[in-house]
């Protein structure tokens, strides 16, 4: 399938790469950007036939779907247009910044008979697919509790744009917590509720890439999120996320079972080693056994292909698979995580719990 990328930042690089290196059945045959010398620079860096403004982009007759690369208050609009003029689109996230806006997407592909998916992808990974396996076959036992902790000291260190991460659509939450979400949601099903406070730790933060370094931004949004989430299967799942802590000791994500825990890789990333600890290790501890494990937790194989840990496309790359079969791609997961992120501001504006109104295929 032909393709097109609408965005041609940061991100575009990695997707670029790695579709042009593992999906031989797509093509970036076209990319755009507002700023064309954006489009124009990245289509000679790799080869891609076309480049030019939205517009063209949108018009283009050959590509089928377009990867939305864009910053998440274009997200919406950019879709629909996508939508409007006979595409499939496949978005960054996140999805949309209103659960309104998530849904109103989801229905207009439906009824122009498109496909919409999604990032993020990693949860498709080599990792995060063993830790949903390791979970199925029962390494430990029924599934409790969720520790998970998405913690850094923001991205002034690293992005050339640090701005729109902290206005509203920015900070950690709608930044990182499509990545948990999704991991969690795919692995237990659909929450039902969330309860949640939030903080802003600076009121500015002070760049430090090279081209900009000693810049201030004002922060509009908050950066720090203490927050208790409930699946529907009764699993409790208490989760951070921060811009705000330089180093912490937390792990990104455990799982603790009756029979165990499981110490799973970077949501974030789609590679990686999972760890279990079976709880029959801490009775032969107790009775004076060795701990044969390094600080107990033993890694286990991934038991999928790994093809890099920051790697982008295999969402899409399963959008135009489905396509082939003639299955549509609906973000189902994608509103659910809207609904999720949404509802937590709320919950953290009004102080109360709150119910979450999408749900997902029920595991
Ligand atoms: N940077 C990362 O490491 C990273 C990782 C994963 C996901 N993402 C997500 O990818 C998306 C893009 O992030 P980024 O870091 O590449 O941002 P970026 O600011 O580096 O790039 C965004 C690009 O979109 C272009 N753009 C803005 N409005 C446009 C419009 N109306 N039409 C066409 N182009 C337009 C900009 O000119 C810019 O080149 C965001 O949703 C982000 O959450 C980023």
């Amino acid at each position: 399938m032909k393709i097109g990328i609408m965005g041609c930042g940061v991100i575009s690089n990695q997707y670029i790469k790695d579709i042009q290196r593992l999906y031989k059945d797509l093509e970036i045959y076209m990319v755009a950007d507002v700023k064309t010398e954006a489009a124009e620079h990245t289509a000679e860096e790799y080869g891609i036939p076309l480049w030019g403004s939205p517009e063209q982009l949108l018009a283009c007759s050959e590509a089928e779907l377009i990867i939305n690369l864009t910053p998440p208050v274009m997200h919406t609009d950019i879709n629909r247009k996508i939508l409007q003029a006979g595409k499939h689109v496949y978005c960054e996230k996140p999805f949309a910044l209103s659960l309104e806006d998530a849904l109103e997407i989801q229905s207009l592909a439906k009824e122009r008979n498109l496909a919409v998916g999604c990032a993020p992808d990693t949860f498709l990974g080599s990792s995060m697919s063993t830790c949903k396996k390791l979970i199925e076959d029962g390494w430990i036992g029924k599934p409790l509790y969720v520790s998970a902790n998405m913690i850094n000291a923001g991205v002034e260190t690293w992005h050339p744009r640090p701005e729109a991460f902290y206005e509203k659509g920015g900070g950690p939450l709608f930044d990182m917590g499509p990545y948990y979400f999704s991991a969690l949601v795919n692995l237990f099903g659909p929450v039902r509720s969330v309860y949640a406070a939030a903080r802003k730790g600076f009121e500015e933060r002070t760049i430090y890439t090279k081209e900009r370094f000693g810049n201030k931004i004002a922060v509009n949004t908050p950066t720090h999120f203490s927050t208790i989430v409930e699946m529907k299967n009764g699993v409790l799942a208490n989760m951070n996320f921060s811009f705000d802590i330089a180093k912490s000791t937390m792990p990104m994500l455990e799982i603790y079972g009756t029979d165990g825990t499981l110490e799973a890789p970077d949501p974030n990333m789609a590679g990686g080693t999972p760890k279990i600890y079976r709880r029959e290790q801490m009775l032969a501890e107790c009775f004076g056994g060795k701990d044969q494990c390094d600080g107990g937790f033993c890694s286990l194989p991934e038991l999928y292909q790994d093809v890099g840990s920051f790697v982008r496309g295999a969402g899409v790359q399963d959008m135009v698979t489905k396509l082939s079969k003639d299955q549509k791609e609906d973000a189902q997961i994608a509103v659910h995580v809207v609904d999720i992120i949404t509802s937590i501001f709320k919950s953290a504006e009004s102080g109360m719990p709150q119910e979450l109104v999408t749900t997902i295929g029920e595991k």
